[in-house]
């Protein structure tokens, strides 16, 4: 079968927020959430940092699972490492890939396998200096559980905040207008790094509108 995420709603040179799922040698699962950058229909790069257990996993068994969810409490107990094997579901070993798990109630899975790991050192403000992994991955297996999936993209969230503040700026006072234009900022941030073409021009428009305002920015 054709291996293309664009069936997935992942499209090329976007970053899009999911959920990893691996496992260790000794077959004890993992799960944490990531940004990954799609390179291809069939090609992703990750940039971890070193010193998780996903890193970990990754590097001792050279394969993984990217699950792609929306659900609010999935994201949450991957962050605060509370994803308990009642959330997961083990796949055997087959001759394309070794045991692997992913999340039961994904919208789609993938398994991938490792190309390559190149590390970095990252130590731009304000991260401090950190030693990172990049790793490009093929991926092996679509499996789509929903055919509504949609991935997560943070730059569709930070345009939602940023239009809410621009329609309450005129009403609120000189603290709480400082507050959004801070905001507005880290929005413009966020959408620049990860957003997609509409939501580029969209926080452009906002920018113009809060100036043509009087707005410094
Ligand atoms: C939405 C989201 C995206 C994240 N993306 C990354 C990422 O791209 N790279 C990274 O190193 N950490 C990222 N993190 C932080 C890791 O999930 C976090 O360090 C986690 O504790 C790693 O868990 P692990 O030790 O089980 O691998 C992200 C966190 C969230 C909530």
């Amino acid at each position: 079968m054709l291996i293309d995420l664009s069936k997935i709603g992942m499209n090329k040179g976007q970053q899009y927020e999911t959920i990893i799922t691996t496992m260790d040698k000794n077959q004890n699962t993992n799960a944490a959430p990531f940004g990954l950058r799609v390179l291809d229909n069939d090609k992703i790069v990750l940039r971890i940092f070193e010193g998780g257990n996903t890193i970990k996993n990754i590097k001792e068994n050279g394969e993984f699972v990217v699950n792609i969810t929306t659900e609010p409490l999935m994201f949450t107990f991957a962050t605060t490492n509370t994803i308990t094997e009642e959330y997961l579901t083990r796949i055997s070993k087959t001759k394309t890939h070794d045991e692997l798990v992913y999340l039961t109630n994904a919208d789609a899975y993938f398994i991938c396998k490792v190309e390559n790991i190149k590390t970095s050192f990252r130590e731009d403000d304000p991260i401090k200096a950190s030693k990172i992994n990049i790793i490009k991955a093929v991926v092996l297996e679509i499996n789509v559980k929903n055919k509504c999936v949609k991935p997560i993209n943070r730059g569709i969230h930070a345009l939602m905040e940023s239009l809410v503040n621009y329609s309450r700026i005129n009403i609120v006072n000189k603290e709480k207008e400082d507050y959004f234009i801070d905001r507005f900022l880290e929005s413009e941030r966020i959408i620049k790094k990860v957003g997609n073409k509409e939501e580029k021009e969209s926080i452009k428009i906002l920018k113009e509108n809060l100036k043509k305002q009087g707005y410094e920015l």
